[in-house]
């Protein structure tokens, strides 16, 4: 390729694993354009931002980082500045109002419309938005996925649970499901392809299907996708405590690929704070629903999402949340600070809680669950877990890490017997509170 006509395109992808899946499409049409990745925004011609609006301070990085790009822009009026995404589909024009160099606001059902909106914003510049809601959203568009082993497969989009706290329901639309065959002939392509690792996405994974009101439920779909040879684990997230049956339960833990690992998450231990969040459950149905889990997967590892400082959360039902904490314990758990979001019924209850409150409840949870989550991690020591390997850690060369089916990430020292996406049994040496240390059963077999 002739190196003057490249053209690259820089990539910046914030919050959940659904906007991770998106960013692959996007990636997938710029390369479809003969763009090719770059990671330094200064040689980018298009710089393109996947965003999220979930809490504020996803809000706040983006717009940091926006005006960041602002003097690149200055420099070089080529560039094309993109904002998709949940915050794009937010903000809509106003985002052309905050920053007058952004070149496209691309909303949560549009993504197929990049290729159309680059190629005209090649021939001429100017502000274009589309955001525009109509509940379709394409899947089959050119992907560039970032992974060899391990891929996202999303099987809808949308919710329909409208906690009081959350925006996703306004950003995303209403849930539609894709089509089981749709998903079922993407996951025989990924195993064609050497993947070993699919994880089915949607914000509540629990109700996939529902809308086709023929039967189809998310157990149909795992136990169709058990069925494809070539690939080894079947993760799924994000589960939902309402719409989690206890058939569901029945149906994961008769799937062989399907991991050992739920991601359920609870987001408080006070029946009466889940009922004004609007969750459909209380916490002695949860707790019931988890003992069913663990009698029927044993060696599950549950990890969970909780809200300090909901308004009019008090100290009472936050010791809730801790006992409910310790009855579960979780391996892992994702503590937030609530964030007000215009629009949803929460921002404009009464007993608001004062900032500092929320932090230092954040703290004392934090400090509780991460004894929980290194115990949890400690009996795991000295026993043997299969990993997939992804390869060297960030910061280490020589220290690689592969995934259990729980989840969890062990840490090795590599001596280059092992590629990555080998399957292969490690064993625990040491348990600590976000990783654990092993070394492989394949390099001992080696060393010997
Ligand atoms: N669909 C998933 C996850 C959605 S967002 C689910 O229902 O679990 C991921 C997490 O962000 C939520 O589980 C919740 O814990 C947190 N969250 C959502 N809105 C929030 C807000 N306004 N303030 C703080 N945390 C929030
Ligand atoms: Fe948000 Fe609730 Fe939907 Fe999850 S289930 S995305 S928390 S509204
Ligand atoms: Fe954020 Fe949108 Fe996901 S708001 S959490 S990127 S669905």
């Amino acid at each position: 390729m002739d190196l003057l006509t490249n053209k690259q395109y820089c990539l910046i992808t914030y919050g959940c694993q659904m906007n991770s899946s998106d960013s692959e499409r996007y990636a997938g049409q710029l390369e479809e354009l003969g763009y090719t990745m770059t990671e330094d925004a200064e040689l980018a011609d298009v710089i393109l931002m996947n965003t999220c609006c979930v809490r504020e301070t996803a809000e706040d990085k983006v717009l940091g980082k926006i005006g960041e790009f602002k003097h690149l822009k200055a420099r070089n009026n080529d560039l094309i500045i993109a904002v998709t995404g949940c915050m794009a589909q937010e903000w809509q024009e106003r985002l052309f109002k905050r920053a007058p160099h952004l070149d496209l606001v691309i909303g949560t059902h549009n993504i197929h419309k990049l290729i159309d909106l680059i190629k005209e914003r090649e021939e001429k510049r100017g502000h274009a938005l589309a955001t525009d809601m109509d509940g379709n959203v394409f899947y089959d568009i050119p992907t560039r996925r970032f992974q060899k082993f391990f891929a996202w497969v999303p099987i809808m989009n949308g919710c329909n649970k409208f906690c009081t706290y959350c925006i996703v329901p306004y950003v995303r639309g209403r849930e539609v499901s894709r089509p089981l065959e749709e998903i079922v002939e993407e996951v025989r392509n990924l195993a064609d392809e050497g993947y070993k690792e699919i994880t089915l996405l949607g914000q509540n994974v629990n109700s996939y299907g529902l809308d086709f009101k023929d039967g189809t439920d998310f157990s149909a779909l795992l136990y169709a996708v058990e069925e494809i040879d070539g690939i080894e684990r079947v993760r799924y997230m994000t589960s939902h405590p309402k719409d989690m049956t206890f058939a569901m339960v029945d149906a994961i833990a008769q799937c062989s690929k399907v991991v050992t690992h739920l991601h359920l998450p609870v987001q408080s231990g006070s029946t009466e704070l889940l009922k004004k969040m609007n969750r459909g459950y209380s916490a002695e149905h949860y707790l019931e629903l988890i003992e069913y889990v663990r009698e029927k997967i044993p060696d599950v590892a549950l990890t969970t999402d909780l809200i300090v400082g909901f308004p009019g959360e008090t100290e009472d039902m936050f010791q809730d949340t801790l006992k409910l904490l310790k009855k579960v314990r979780y391996d892992m758990a994702y503590t937030f600070i609530y964030s007000p979001r215009t629009g949803t019924p929460a921002a404009t209850m009464g007993n608001q809680v004062p900032q500092e409150v929320k932090s230092d409840r954040l703290r004392r949870l934090m400090a509780v669950q991460n004894e929980i989550s290194l115990a949890c991690n400690k009996e795991m020591e000295g026993r043997d877990y299969e990993v997939i390997v992804e390869g060297p850690t960030k910061n280490d060369e020589n220290h690689w890490f592969g995934r259990t089916s729980g989840n969890k990430m062990i840490i090795w020292e590599n001596d280059g017997a092992l590629a990555v996406g080998d399957t292969v049994p490690v064993h625990v040496d040491k348990g600590q509170t976000w990783v654990l240390k092993g070394h492989t059963l394949k390099q001992e077999a080696h060393i010997g």
